[in-house]
């Protein structure tokens, strides 16, 4: 049994290196996970997998049922995810293909079920977010980012933007006027509820365009593509360094 779960994002519905010992449907009193829960081992270590958008990429990031992702893993013992999620680069050092470890959110999204203490309670209950990634799990992930010699920032400021449409320019300018360095669509209120559920939490970003308005024209599907390929690449060779240090 693994106390770590990896949930992958956009580019990441399978871990190639994953040998798999089990999968597992799990059913939560939030309704249906994204999918499978993936029991293996990944360079030695018994790690669990979800792919946030399911198994096929069908689950858009406002259609995720983020509680019942966290709540399945949780119920499974697991006390420490990292999330590996593709972003779009505010800041110009973000460069698309290089990775990023932010240690700050500024949520925008609207409308989502983003927290657990809802109904029946005894009281109400305010968790502390004020760092709202695992600094341990963060400090692992830089060191493994070093170790793998892949292109990345050491902290950052993540823009949850509520999705599906990407941002306009003048969005992109008041989050960067708001301090935030990229831009995704899925760290909240996925971070919130590990906190809320008592997990370590940590992600792994991956730049894999210039958001709106930071180069010339438009975002286009090509260009993330071609991004995704040589960033998962760069993760892959940082959980080469990261799965022996968890
Ligand atoms: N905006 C929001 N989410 C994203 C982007 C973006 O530019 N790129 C990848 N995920």
């Amino acid at each position: 049994m693994s106390n770590v779960a990896i949930i992958g994002g956009t580019g990441l519905t399978r871990l190639e290196q994953l040998e798999i010992t089990k999968r597992e449907v799990v059913h939560t009193p939030y309704g249906e996970p994204s999918g499978t829960i993936t029991h293996g081992t990944l360079c030695g270590k018994n790690v669990l997998f979800l792919p946030r958008h399911g198994a096929g990429h069908t689950i858009p990031p406002h259609k995720i049922n983020y509680r019942a992702n966290i709540w399945a893993l949780n119920n499974l013992g697991v006390e420490r995810i990292v999330a590996i999620a593709a972003v779009g680069a505010i800041d110009s050092a973000f460069v698309p293909t290089s990775l990023g470890i932010p240690d700050q959110i500024v949520d925008y999204t609207w409308s989502r079920k983003n927290t657990f203490f809802e109904e029946g309670l005894d009281e109400v209950v305010h968790i502390d977010f004020t760092y709202p990634y695992d600094a341990e799990l963060r400090r692992l992930l830089i060191q493994a980012c070093t170790e793998a010699k892949v292109d990345f920032c050491d902290a950052g400021t993540y823009a949850a933007a509520q999705g599906p449409r990407l941002e306009t320019a003048a969005e992109i300018n008041r989050y960067a006027r708001d301090g935030c360095t990229m831009v995704g669509m899925t760290g909240m209120p996925e971070a919130a509820l590990a906190r809320e559920l008592g997990m370590a939490y940590a992600t792994c970003a991956v730049s894999v365009n210039w958001a709106a308005g930071r180069s010339e024209g438009e975002i286009t599907m090509a260009e993330i593509q071609k991004c995704l390929g040589k960033g998962m690449d760069n993760v892959r060779a940082m959980f080469e360094r990261l799965v022996p240090l968890l």
